[in-house]
């Protein structure tokens, strides 16, 4: 949630803030603001709207030696002009972005005005840049001053600050918010990622919790909060290209993600096996072999991932448990004495799941990390990490990240019980893949038979219910339609009362041992006026179903029918003419509890 971006010396400067912010526009996208610094004076253009309004804003003309920027996911304000960033201290010493919540701003907000300072916000932000300002007019330099600063702050922050008479300098701190440093020909970036800074940088740097400095066009310094001695950096590459987040030709990032799908396969399938055997650590299969329970943690889609996880590893007789990582945070509860926590996350910044990585780290559980995101905060908080390669996914609505988390959990449950028919498994499924991406236009009437509705309900059993949670949550993220999932059989005992005439019910039927079952809760539904849609494969059609998907192995089938639900919502909203790829109120990467 919310992005930054920031550089030095760069002769582009006005370029590099403005897309660099249009790139991470699917963090945050309510509000947008940069600052440039150029002998000793901050010029500040912010708005409520988006990069492109801004883009408007900023003058084409404008030069500077630094320049910072943001795009915002309101947490404490409104999105208005006096809260987007950034924001700028009270005798303008200050001025900063930052990504994060500061829990423990209301007290030193508290603070600072007993000391007469003022703020001109809703935001914990401001207090931050005032808090700088009441340090470095003690008499402290500014880096002490931002050092001192951030250790009172209490929560979560990536932030890049300018100081209004240190032009050639952009300082910059992180905790819990994601932050990297790219290096240039002849300068360097800060990004909240690497998107903004591919087209720039060669190498790259992650900074890592309580970690702060300097960076200058040929300089950098990296300290860290409890030692004194300056950090010594090694910049690496990255495997991310241009062409890799470009639309290349799509409407939205959210077709594109949708139709990667089989390609997501194949690269899990040459990562994790290499045509003879399985290729993950032993040490790994033998912590899931001696753990008496498997403890899945997840947010969203991934959690919905995670429920499919459970199964397959039920299934080789592993207790497991799933947990929304919101409430387990709160409420944890863990039974057994080896138990491994397997957090799985497409970002790999979820704050909800940080907070459960803290109380894992505190118990001295063992923890594997299933993420997107090489180097993020989850992944280099695990034990073991398995990464999904996906390949970034942009749109807000995870699509892919999905397949790949159900796709590496059904062969890591393979490695383990030695059954290479996981591959072939697979190979069957991208070709299912395939074909229902050759019939999307099937879906696209089904979407239009459904987009005017109020509400909708999906039912499925099994596994065809953890896809109808993820198709539900799909379908009210993008196209603001409400919906409820359901087990086919609880209709019965309470929401059949919300039934009523043309009210859309979506079925998925996969599982032979289910599908008569759930055939007959559509009768029951049917008979109170339901408008019924069934999503069936070849090996259960009956005539009256309405999109039918080739045969796959079951416990694979969610891999294909997410994308008929995907495409469901993906063409409801398109003809909603919603915001496909930036939902309102919502953002990527949820860096706030
Ligand atoms: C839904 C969606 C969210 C995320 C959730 C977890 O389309 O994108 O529900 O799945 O916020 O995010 P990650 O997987 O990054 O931890």
């Amino acid at each position: 949630m919310c992005g930054i971006v920031g550089t030095i010396g760069e002769k582009a400067l006005r370029t590099y803030l403005i897309e660099g912010l249009r790139s991470l526009e699917y963090r945050g996208y309510d509000s947008a603001g940069t600052s440039f610094l150029s002998n000793g004076e901050v010029t500040t253009y912010r708005l409520p709207g988006r990069v492109s309004d801004l883009d408007q804003l900023v003058p084409t003309s404008i030069e500077a030696n630094a320049g910072i920027g943001h795009t915002r996911w309101a947490t404490h304000g409104e999105p208005n002009f006096s809260n987007a960033h950034p924001h700028q201290s009270n005798k303008g010493w200050f001025t900063l972005v930052h990504n994060g919540v500061i829990n423990n701003f209301r007290f030193l907000k508290r603070k600072l005005e007993q000391k007469g300072m003022t703020f001109a916000s809703d935001t914990d932000t401001e207090v931050i840049v005032n808090l700088m300002e009441f340090h470095y007019l003690q008499g402290l330099t500014p880096l002490r001053a931002i050092k001192k600063t951030i250790e009172k702050l209490e929560g979560s922050y990536a932030l890049a600050i300018l100081f209004k008479e240190e032009p050639n300098r952009i300082y910059f701190a992180k905790l819990h918010s994601p932050l990297v440093i790219g290096k240039g020909e002849k300068t360097h970036y800060l990004a909240s990622d690497y998107l903004p800074m591919l087209a720039y940088a060669q190498t790259f740097y992650i900074v890592t919790d309580y970690q702060y400095g300097y960076i200058e066009a040929q300089h950098i310094i990296v300290k860290h909060l409890d030692k004194n001695e300056e950090i010594p950096i090694r910049f690496h590459t990255t495997d991310l290209t241009i062409e890799d987040i470009g639309l290349n030709g799509y409407p939205h990032y959210m077709l594109k993600e949708i139709e990667e799908a089989p390609e997501v396969i194949q690269r899990l399938s040459y990562n994790y096996f290499d045509g003879n055997q399985f290729l993950f650590d032993d040490v790994l299969l033998e912590k899931i072999h001696q753990a008496d329970q498997l403890i899945f943690l997840a947010c969203g889609t991934s959690y919905h991932a995670a429920l499919v996880g459970r199964r397959y590893f039920e299934e080789i007789g592993k207790t497991c448990r799933v947990y929304v990582a919101s409430e387990f945070a709160y409420y944890p509860e863990v039974k057994g004495q080896k138990p491994l926590f397997i957090v799985i996350s497409q970002s790999g910044e979820t704050a909800d799941l940080i907070r459960c990585v803290q109380l894992i780290k505190q118990r001295g559980n063992a923890l594997l990390t299933i993420t997107n995101t090489k180097g993020s905060s989850l992944d280099r908080a695990s034990d073991f990490s398995l990464l999904l390669y996906a390949g970034m996914e942009i749109a807000v609505a995870s699509t892919k990240a999905y397949i790949a988390q159900v796709g590496l959990l059904a062969i890591l449950r393979a490695a383990l019980i030695h059954n290479n028919d996981v591959m072939t498994d697979l190979v069957g499924v991208i070709q299912a893949m395939k074909s229902v991406i050759d019939s999307r236009q099937d879906i696209e009437t089904m979407a239009q038979a459904i987009m005017h509705a109020p509400s909708a309900f999906f039912l499925g059993r099994g596994l065809d219910y953890d896809v109808a949670l993820e198709a539900s949550l799909k379908l009210k993220e993008i196209t603001y339609i409400h919906s409820e999932a359901l087990p086919g059989g609880e209709l019965k005992h309470g929401p059949i009362a919300l039934i009523a005439k043309n009210v859309p019910v979506i079925a998925f039927i996969s599982d032979p041992i289910t599908a008569a079952a759930i055939r007959s809760n559509l009768e029951e539904v049917r008979a109170r006026g339901a408008n019924i849609f069934t999503i069936s494969n070849l090996a259960l059609a009956k005539d009256e179903d309405n999109f039918i998907t080739p045969n796959v192995k079951v416990y694979l089938s969610p891999l294909v029918k997410v994308i008929v639900a995907q495409y469901l919502s993906y063409y409801a909203a398109l003809h909603l003419q919603r915001d496909i790829d930036k939902p309102r109120n919502l953002a990527k990467s949820v860096t706030v509890e």
